[in-house]
């Protein structure tokens, strides 16, 4: 499956789209649009999805159930959609249901490995840096 072929499989009219280049933007509830995405025709999804402390992101309230409700239906869509899902796991708190309910699959950015139900191993080099422009 190519570029074209999943952006022609997802309904949701695209924020930005170039086709020649191969990229798209979609400005949409991740609730609605990872449904459309075919099994495995990403080959990294790579997401900071929110912590459930409390933070103020507008429409989203930021409780600890919501956080559970929204992890416990999209991670098992983000394996579904892509080889590989790299996300920072919340905030220390909420590691023991990370790594109970997933088997590490999210992990803190600068660890070293990350293991996905078993037959999955990443080895990263080096950090990820993440940067917010606020
Ligand atoms: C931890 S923040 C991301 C911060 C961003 N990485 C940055 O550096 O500025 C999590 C974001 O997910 C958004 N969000 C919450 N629920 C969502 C959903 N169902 N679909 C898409 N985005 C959602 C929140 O509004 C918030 O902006």
């Amino acid at each position: 499956m190519d570029f074209n072929d999943i952006v022609d499989s997802i309904s949701i009219k695209p924020y930005y789209l170039d086709r020649e280049a191969g990229q798209v933007i979609y400005c949409a509830d991740c609730r609605d649009i990872l449904p459309l995405i075919p099994d495995k025709s990403i080959d990294l999804v790579l997401t900071d999805p929110p912590y459930g402390v409390g933070i103020d992101f507008g429409i989203y309230q930021d409780t600890p159930q919501n956080w559970r409700d929204l992890m416990l239906w999209s991670i098992p869509e983000l394996n579904r959609i892509s080889q590989c899902v790299i996300m920072p796991c919340s905030r220390i708190v909420e590691l023991p249901f990370i790594y109970a309910n997933f088997k590490a699959i999210g992990y803190f950015v600068g660890i070293s490995e990350l293991r996905h139900k078993g037959h999955m191993w990443v080895s990263m080099i080096g950090s990820l840096t993440w940067f917010m422009a606020k």
